[in-house]
């Protein structure tokens, strides 16, 4: 049986073909992973959604209920932290989301526009005086891609400017992947996170701000959320919002600066942007596949597919949004898909944020940034250029987050 190693530095920078050959086999395949686990990994887009809406495929990851009991303070943290949404199922889930959604609502949203904006233009202005500066190539994910999504979620969560930083130092040690850093290391980072999130939810009882996070932790509906819902919720908010809009807007920048024909015409018509934002998620899609489900009865997919109980399962979203028989030309990158045609259709909507009772929080958010934040860096920026061939730019590994560790950008 042939092994997916997901750290496979030339699967994590193209693994399209191998979906594609999977997606040619049935429903969903029984997959080896280089770590000795197995994943049944869902690959077409019909299929792909059926599953996430299906109840049958449960998000409760498997050890909650005989996991040792935590000893450490490190340990304490962590599985304070894991207990949100993502990882639950109705009833709580549903309680758990319909305050968040509130807390998302359009008009709330769609208030951070302005701030959005500033604090994308400082990242460019700076962006700007560097290359020219200095006149070396710069990283764009870096310079740009990584931080904006940061400073927007500390808007959010209304977190101080000042206090960003550690944040930022935490979440990338608590987010690398095993063993890349010293444990004590990855233990400190998860003690203070909690804490630091501990201490935020009493300033927020006491002070409430304008931010979405103030609104959650005073909103008494169906009981509110207790503070270790709280905390599991912020965590979740600031650890599902930062890499997934980082990897949509490293993405975007590398699609366009190698579409300078797309790239141009967005430049002439700005209406275009929301078309290349939508076709960037459906060609890069952020997450590459969903977090895992398991199913809690045997499940049948059709076509002889039968998922047995207790199996583990990924709905591979990056291979439904390039499944042929809803994109015609998957492969390539075509943001007129997203523009109505002149008999007023358009592409199927992508899956990239999810589908079903999981479906993305923040779509609206994780849009609007990149909406704000692509034109504003290209109009500043007009001869940026790629520095380097794109085939040789690193990617993450694994099956979770897709998109390019570094970006080398530059001036002619
Ligand atoms: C381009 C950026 C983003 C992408 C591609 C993305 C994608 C997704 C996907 C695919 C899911 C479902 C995962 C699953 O079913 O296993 C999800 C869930 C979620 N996302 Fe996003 N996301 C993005 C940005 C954001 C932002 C900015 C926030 C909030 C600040 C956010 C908050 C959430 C939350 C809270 C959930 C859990 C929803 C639930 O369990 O009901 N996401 N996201």
């Amino acid at each position: 049986m042939h092994v997916l190693d997901p750290s496979d530095p030339a699967f994590a920078r193209d693994p399209y073909p191998y979906y594609a050959r999977l997606r040619a086999q049935g429903p969903a395949t029984r997959v080896a992973l280089a770590n000795g686990s197995y994943a049944w990994l869902v690959t077409g887009y019909e299929h792909t959604r059926a599953v996430l809406a299906d109840p049958r495929f449960s998000n409760v990851p498997p050890q909650a209920a005989g996991r040792p009991k935590p000893d450490s303070p490190a340990q304490r943290a962590r599985a304070c932290l894991a207990r949100h949404m993502l990882n639950s199922d109705a009833p709580d889930h549903t309680r758990l989301r319909r305050l968040a959604s509130a807390a998302f609502a359009p008009r709330r949203v769609n208030a951070l526009g302005p701030r959005i904006e500033k604090l994308a233009d400082g990242l460019v202005t700076e962006l700007a005086m560097r290359l020219e500066r200095d006149g070396r190539p710069v990283d764009l994910v870096d310079a740009f891609a990584f931080p904006l999504p940061v400073l927007v979620i500390g808007e959010v969560l209304g977190v101080p400017e000042d206090d960003r930083d550690d944040l930022r130092k935490w979440t990338y040690c608590v987010g690398s992947p095993a063993n890349a850093l010293p444990a004590s290391a990855v233990d400190e980072a998860w003690t203070r996170l909690h804490a630091y999130f501990t201490g935020l939810i009493g300033q927020k009882r006491r002070e409430p701000g304008k931010d979405l996070f103030s609104a959650l932790v005073h909103d008494t509906a169906e009981g509110g959320l207790d503070d270790g819902e709280l905390l599991a919720m912020a965590f979740l908010l600031l650890f599902a919002g930062y890499e997934t809009t980082m990897n949509l807007l490293a993405s975007a920048t590398l699609l366009l600066l190698t579409h300078p024909g797309e790239l141009a015409a967005a430049r002439r018509d700005p209406g275009r942007w929301q078309a290349v934002v939508e076709e960037a998620l459906r060609h890069a899609s952020p997450l590459e596949a969903t977090t895992w489900r398991r199913t809690t009865q045997e499940v049948d997919l059709g076509g002889g597919t039968v998922i047995p109980a207790g199996a583990s399962v990924l709905g591979v979203l990056a291979a439904a949004n390039r499944d042929p028989a809803h994109f015609p030309k998957p492969d390539a990158f075509r943001p007129d898909r997203y523009l109505p045609s002149a008999d007023g259709t358009r592409a199927a909507p992508h899956t990239a944020f999810g589908h079903g009772p999981h479906f993305c929080v923040g779509s609206r958010l994780a849009r609007l940034e990149a909406v704000v934040a692509l034109p504003l860096l290209f109009d500043a920026l007009p001869g940026l250029r790629l520095a380097g061939d794109p085939t040789d730019f690193p990617y993450r590994p694994g099956l979770l987050v897709r998109g390019p560790r570094r970006l080398p950008v530059r001036l002619p």
